[in-house]
């Protein structure tokens, strides 16, 4: 599959006009089943608070129907019970170049989820697969950015990982420092729209690490304090279109502007665990 589309002519006449290209995907999702707010490690989770579990299955399946529309792939991995942040596939592995990087988390709560991920990648041929030495949690701190892996650090993955994920997955590294708690993971604050571009939220990063960006992607989508505060950076790009929460209208609005196709979705439950739609999906790139 590849649709393309034009930049929109209502976008800033400075801006080189661009074709935005959709390439088509494979995905890892993981059915909500078991999915509840139980503890608290990162601040959006409040176990006080009251979960629709149903709901949350319905949104999820929503997402992975909007993907499956889209023309993409979705393969799906055994929900475990007594893992209810299983849902966020994106935090179970690191895949590039058909090698598969092993998750280590930070918390006891989600220890097990590592192994369940990399059996299934076994189980599904995957022969490249390598346990990790050092805490880090998959595609929610690792981003294959066109080249290059953006690797976030600051409150989960250490940033030894960085190197051993670069170095097994073939990719140069960025090292990004996280500041802001309930910015925790990378992917909570940046999104890889295609091979050069990312839209990305500077509040949460370093001021060092702001200059790095600013100086890698001087044409970045810079978002809004609002935007990021509805996880809207937590999105899925396919070079064109954009699954970002419904919430995040100003974002959509200014991907279109870019000449992106914003496809809104609802995920108001697993938001409460502090996940959007990039943390339920993990990439599978051969
Ligand atoms: N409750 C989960 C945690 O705190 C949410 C993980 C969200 N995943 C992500 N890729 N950002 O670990």
């Amino acid at each position: 599959m590849t649709v393309t589309a034009s930049r929109s002519s209502e976008s800033a006449p400075s801006e080189r006009p661009a074709e935005r290209v959709a390439t088509r995907r494979r995905y890892l999702m993981c059915e909500p089943r078991y999915f509840a707010v139980e503890y608290a490690i990162n601040p959006w989770m409040d176990p006080t608070q009251p979960v629709d579990r149903d709901l949350a299955v319905r949104q999820w399946r929503s997402l992975a129907e909007t993907y499956r529309d889209l023309g993409h792939q979705v393969a799906e991995i055994e929900p475990v019970e007594g893992l209810p942040d299983m849902v966020f596939a994106a935090n179970g592995a690191t895949v590039a170049h058909g090698r598969v990087y092993g998750a280590r988390f930070k918390y006891a709560e989600r220890a097990e989820e590592g192994r369940a991920y990399l059996d299934w990648f076994k189980a599904a041929g995957y022969a490249e697969t390598r346990d990790a030495t050092y805490v880090n949690e998959g595609e929610g701190d690792l981003l294959v950015a066109g080249g290059t892996l953006l690797a976030g650090t600051g409150f989960r993955t250490d940033p030894a990982a960085h190197a051993e994920a670069g170095e097994m997955l073939g990719l140069p590294v960025v090292t990004l420092d996280l500041i802001d708690p309930s910015y925790y993971h990378l992917d909570t604050a940046l999104c890889v729209l295609d091979a050069e571009n990312i839209a990305y939220f500077p509040g949460a990063f370093s001021p060092a690490s702001q200059m790095k960006l600013e100086e890698l992607y001087p044409d970045a989508l810079i978002a809004e304090a609002s935007d990021a505060a509805v996880l809207g950076l937590n999105a899925v790009s396919d070079g064109l279109h954009v699954v970002l929460p419904i919430e995040a209208d100003s974002l959509a609005e200014r991907l279109r502007a870019r000449g992106y196709r914003p496809v809104p979705v609802a995920l108001s439950e697993l938001r409460k665990a502090g996940g959007g739609p990039k943390c339920c999906t993990l990439e599978l790139r051969s």
